[in-house]
């Protein structure tokens, strides 16, 4: 048999329009050695999120990638061998060491995880994705029971648990997904009142329906013509929680947006708010303790959408942006 090699995506040139398998580059290198106060993590779930493009466009909360070198994620590994205090082999750890099987990191850019979760759930429902729909929908949406609250990509990630925590809420929920079959799931399995196929067309007229009321809270996924629709429909003192603009990530420019504040948002006296999951960081063993609650009662069902096989990471990726997820994309690593 031959000797174990690190089998590693690099981010190989930035994409003209869409993402594309020529996006990423396939190489197998040594297994590095860790130095002193590192650990060396064995890959065992990658997160797939439409960030990971987003971050090709340009500097946002990190720096822009870099071509050449391995393509950056949020991963989830386990210790085979650590020279580093605090961490011991056996050890499951996250960080954002990237699509390859092996990284020896320094003890800084890793977080232990203890807990004995299963990892699918690690990689998303009780991390990022889960924080991000917890803080994002309480704190900056701040909902009231009895509110309608409107959500984007509503069959993805974040917006499944959005609208799961905000049925939790008491409020109303509507949701809106691409395809039919999305939207009768929502409704179906995950307890959503309403779901409105942004692609059928006639998006304000449709959501106007499913919102008699009005809608309290926006929880704002894509940006675009949702966005859009959305603002027309908002209640006085309405929040809007901008939360990610995914419409607006795989091209090769993003639609320019309005030259001014728009009026209704003066007159509605709305708030938009931008909020970046790690903004919270300091609560998160509260969140995380309320979210595992939650899935192990029953009460939030955690969906993740699993894809065997490192080298299946870009075509999983590109699937985000075609919409062939439901709930949280991950890949599963050796
Ligand atoms: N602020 C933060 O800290 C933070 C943290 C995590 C994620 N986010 C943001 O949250 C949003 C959701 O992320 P996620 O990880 O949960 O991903 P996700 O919703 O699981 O996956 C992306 C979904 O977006 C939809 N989509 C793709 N292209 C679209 C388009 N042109 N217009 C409308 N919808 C489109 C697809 O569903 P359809 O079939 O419905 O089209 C797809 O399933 C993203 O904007 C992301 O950047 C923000």
């Amino acid at each position: 048999m031959g000797e174990a090699m690190n089998r590693q995506w690099l981010y190989a040139k930035p994409p003209v329009g869409k993402i594309a398998e020529d996006t990423f580059q396939w190489v197998e290198t040594a297994i590095p050695v860790p130095r002193d106060g590192e650990a060396l993590v064995r890959t065992r779930m990658l997160s797939l999120d439409p960030a990971n493009r987003a971050w090709m466009m340009g500097k946002t909360y990190r720096d822009a990638l870099e071509p050449g070198r391995v393509m950056s994620g949020f991963a989830i590994g386990e210790v085979v061998e650590s020279k580093a205090p605090g961490l011991a082999k056996g050890d499951i750890v996250e960080g954002d060491w990237g699509w390859q099987d092996y990284a020896a990191l320094p003890v800084r850019q890793l977080a232990k995880r203890d807990t004995k979760a299963p990892l699918e759930l690690l990689i998303g429902p009780l991390s990022v994705t889960g924080l991000t729909a917890y803080f994002g929908l309480l704190e900056v949406g701040r909902p009231k029971p009895g509110d309608t609250v409107l959500v984007s990509a509503a069959a993805g990630a974040v917006g499944s648990m959005v609208g799961q925590i905000a049925r939790l809420a008491g409020c109303r929920v509507v949701g809106t997904a691409g395809g039919q079959d999305k939207c009768d799931w929502l409704t179906a399995e995950l307890g959503f009142d309403a779901a409105v196929d942004y692609k059928a067309g006639a998006v304000r007229r449709a959501l106007a329906a499913a919102c008699p009321d009005g809608v309290d809270v926006y929880f704002d996924n894509t940006g675009g013509p949702v966005l859009e629709a959305a603002l027309s429909l908002m209640n006085l003192r309405g929040r809007i929680v901008c939360c990610g603009n995914v419409s607006q990530y795989d091209v090769e420019k993003p639609a320019p947006g309005p030259m001014a504040v728009p009026g209704l948002v003066v007159t509605k006296r709305l708030r938009l708010e931008g909020f970046i999951v790690m903004d919270f960081y300091d609560r998160r063993g509260e969140a995380e303790a309320r979210l595992a609650k939650w899935v192990a009662d029953g009460r939030i069902k955690a969906i993740v959408d699993v894809v065997d096989g490192l080298e299946n990471a870009p075509e999983a990726l590109i699937g985000l942006f075609d919409g062939k997820n439901r709930g949280k994309r991950a890949v599963r690593v050796g």
